[in-house]
């Protein structure tokens, strides 16, 4: 009998598998069972994988021709790939939450029942409860590009478009949930700390160096490792988290708990 982490004979399809969190993933997956698994990326991974779709996360006609190419049923589906606020705010709105939507919606019919979708956000995308309306507002504009019309006309709350884009994959993990749930397939997203990936000079540069230093001393002083957070998405995936649904799970070794319980210390960022 299989263990319920057990992952052998599964179909798996996975975007930014080309380096750090995606590229560990495949790694943990092999470990688990070695499942058939299709990578999603700009760039062919060089770990184990079965079939590569060249695909531009932020362009939705690519994410459309690259899911026509993939034969169901797909038991897994991790929404991975993402970007730095290095690139224009449109440009990540594009590629961290369009993109994931657009290729979750298109695969939904061909996802197997007791499937799941596993999402990577982030903790920077944590503060959307005391402005929910307005995140609710821009994951109910279903078009392309019309969303990015909406992002245009709302620019003040966009931002840079990195922590704007997290807040939309978490709520949108909790509203789409729902939906899915109906296909009896579960949506839940990670949302990680700082984690040692190639992404991480990115966010030094524009999160600054010292908050990013400060947020990892606030997390017991010891930087996320790829594999950390691959390992909680192979959870979300698995038939061990069965009854998990509609949740955003923190991998940040306390810092939202910390925060929440006023427990965090800033003497560090004055
Ligand atoms: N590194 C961090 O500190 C951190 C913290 C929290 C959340 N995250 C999130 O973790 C996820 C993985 O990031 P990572 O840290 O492993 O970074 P990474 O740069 O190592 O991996 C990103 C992956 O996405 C791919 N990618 C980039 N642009 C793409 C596009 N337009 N279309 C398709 N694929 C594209 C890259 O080729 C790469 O394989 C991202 O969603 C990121 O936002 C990262």
């Amino acid at each position: 009998m299989s263990h319920p982490f057990d992952y052998s004979g599964k179909n798996i399809v996975i975007t930014g598998a080309f380096s750090g969190v995606g590229a560990a993933l495949l790694d943990v997956l092999q470990e688990l069972g070695a499942p058939h698994v299709t990578a999603l990326d700009i760039k062919k991974p060089e770990g184990p994988i079965n079939a590569f779709i060249e695909t531009n996360m932020g362009n939705s006609a690519s994410v459309a021709e690259a899911a026509a190419q993939i034969n169901g049923p797909i038991d897994v589906l991790f929404n991975n790939a993402g970007i730095a606020a290095t690139h224009p705010p449109l440009t990540v709105m594009a590629v961290n939450w369009l993109g994931l939507r657009e290729l979750s919606e298109h695969l939904l019919p061909k996802m197997s029942e007791g499937g799941a979708i596993a999402n990577t956000a982030s903790i920077a995308g944590g503060q959307w409860p005391p402005h929910l309306q307005d995140v609710l507002d821009c994951i109910g504009v279903e078009d392309h590009d019309e969303s990015l019309k909406w992002c245009e006309e709302h620019a003040e709350l966009v931002g840079d478009g990195y922590a704007f884009s997290k807040e939309c994959v978490q709520v949108y993990t909790m509203k789409s949930a729902k939906q899915t749930l109906s296909r009896s397939i579960r949506t839940n997203s990670v949302c990680p700390s700082p984690i040692d990936t190639p992404l991480l000079p990115e966010f030094n540069e524009t999160m600054t160096e010292k908050t990013m230093n400060w947020t990892i001393d606030q997390c017991g002083g010891e930087i996320a490792t790829a594999r950390d957070v691959a390992l909680a998405l192979a959870f979300l995936g698995s038939d061990a988290s069965r009854y998990i649904n509609g949740v955003n799970i923190n991998v940040d070794m306390g810092f939202n708990a910390f925060m929440t319980t006023g427990q965090l210390d800033f003497s560090g960022l004055s």
